[in-house]
């Protein structure tokens, strides 16, 4: 095996994209899907910690970590024990058909650190579509009812249940028809260009509860059909937008009123990103179902649908998938938690304050940045004509996006106009001071 220098802050050698990555691109072309979102020619060749490296020889700091899967950062030397180990032991034999301890045990432990002491049960899929189409499932199945709220700007998945709920981009749903499910949008309790008007002293929280109630209820969805209300709690590509302390608690009181379910999606915002284990747990409500993946099976495809035991009751053959809860990605995922409860979610939370601190003293300086949010290391920047964002200047955030590649940062948009930093949640002082002098440097350039 070549052995390889490793670096901790990035370095470009080439022009982007070099010679071997251009050849990669040129084919790819040609077989590739052209429905796949690629923002810059990133080829990659390896990864170890935070840093990747291109076909090229150059070395770029991930703030992404391949759309926040990446947690504890790339090639994780004891994740990638685990996955050698359980791929001696056996790669496959279907959850669904037989046994094997750790599916079992990772049902166990996602059941102790979920919010919720009520009895839970475990779904295993193999995406975050997947374990939202099982969440929507498992609503329709235990309620018997069949319609749905969902916010505007949510993502949830582009199969066509999923899909129904996703709100974040019309190129999502153009071309494929009427939508597979009843699903009413409301606007998500996001406090810019938030479209409701409101009384005095009314939270955006409280205001999107009193439209549910006061207009959903009596003009589309009578409470009596709804199955469940959707909701990611930090809204991932809608921009990553944390609502009021508020909204989730007032979205679980309506829930609890109606026999609603309250199906959070945490495959994004979950696994530590905000600094704790769950976005959730910031705004102190239990779910009735949760969804995971993404970085729940140390990246490897592994989706998980939690739900109280007295909604997950359903009858054998109701729901299932031959790779759900692939053992090898299952290990790693058992191995992740263990990691991220030694003290890396801490870092997240440590270092998302000092990345935030960083970042404001930044909007301070540079018009063009409207608003900083964000919890633990999952952080949006919105990028706007104006200093009260109403004018989303989405040319100048894509220009940014691909600046901060030619210059080593990895980082991706979310939403109409703004910039998301998702890094590996190891990453140091260092490696921030790195990303927000690249985003400053683009930026600067950008508006020159
Ligand atoms: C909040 C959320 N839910 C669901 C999904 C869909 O996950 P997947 O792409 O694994 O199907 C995503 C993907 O970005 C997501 O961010």
């Amino acid at each position: 095996m070549q052995t390889i220098t490793k670096t901790t802050l990035p370095e470009i050698k080439t022009a982007l994209p070099g010679p071997r990555a251009k050849e990669i691109l040129n084919r790819d072309a040609k077989y590739i899907s052209p429905s796949y979102t690629r923002s810059y020619p990133l080829v990659v060749q390896r990864g170890y910690g935070a840093i990747l490296e291109d076909v090229d020889g150059n070395t770029f700091l991930d703030f992404n970590a391949g759309v926040a899967v990446a947690a504890l950062g790339h090639a994780h030397p004891e994740i990638v024990e685990v996955i050698e180990r359980q791929a001696h032991e056996f790669v496959h034999i279907s959850g669904t058909d037989y046994y094997y301890p750790h599916q079992t045990a990772l049902a166990e432990k996602l059941i102790q650190v979920t919010p919720g002491s009520f009895a839970k049960k475990v779904h295993y899929s193999n995406s975050g579509a997947e374990a939202m189409e099982a969440a929507l499932k498992t609503a329709i199945y235990s309620t018997g009812r069949d319609k749905f709220i969902a916010f505007r700007g949510a993502f949830h998945g582009r199969t066509f249940g999923t899909l129904s709920l996703t709100a974040s981009r019309a190129a999502q749903r153009r071309g494929f028809g009427p939508q597979t499910l009843d699903v009413t949008h409301v606007p998500f309790a996001n406090p810019i260009r938030f479209p409701l008007e409101r009384r005095a002293a009314e939270s955006v929280g409280r205001r999107v509860a009193r439209y549910i109630e006061q207009t959903i209820f009596k003009t589309t969805v009578a409470p009596e059909d709804c199955a469940a209300i959707v909701v990611e709690p930090v809204q991932g590509e809608g921009g990553y937008v944390v609502p009021p302390i508020d909204f989730l608690p007032e979205l679980r009181r309506i829930c609890d009123e109606h026999g609603i379910a309250l199906i959070v999606d945490e495959v994004q915002s979950g696994m530590g990103r905000t600094g704790k284990l769950w976005a959730i747990e910031h705004f102190g409500v239990a779910p009735d179902i949760m969804c995971m993946a993404k970085a729940i099976g140390g990246g490897l495809p592994l989706g998980v649908t939690l739900a109280r035991e007295d909604l997950m009751r359903w009858h054998v053959g109701a729901h299932a998938s031959t790779f759900g809860g692939n053992p090898v990605a299952i290990a790693a995922g058992l191995k992740t938690l263990e990691v991220l409860e030694r003290g890396v979610m801490k870092n997240a939370a440590d270092m998302g304050a000092y990345m935030m601190e960083r970042l404001r003293r930044l909007q301070d300086r540079l018009s063009p940045i409207a608003e900083v949010r964000g919890l633990g290391l999952m952080i949006g920047v919105e990028i706007s004509r104006d200093r009260e964002a109403s004018d989303p200047w989405t040319e100048l955030r894509d220009k940014i996006v691909i600046d901060c590649f030619n210059r080593g940062l990895v980082i991706q948009g979310a939403g109409e106009s703004a910039v998301r930093f998702s890094p590996p949640l190891i990453v140091d002082r260092e490696q921030v001071d790195f990303a927000v002098s690249t985003f400053e440097a683009a930026l600067r350039d950008a508006t020159k």
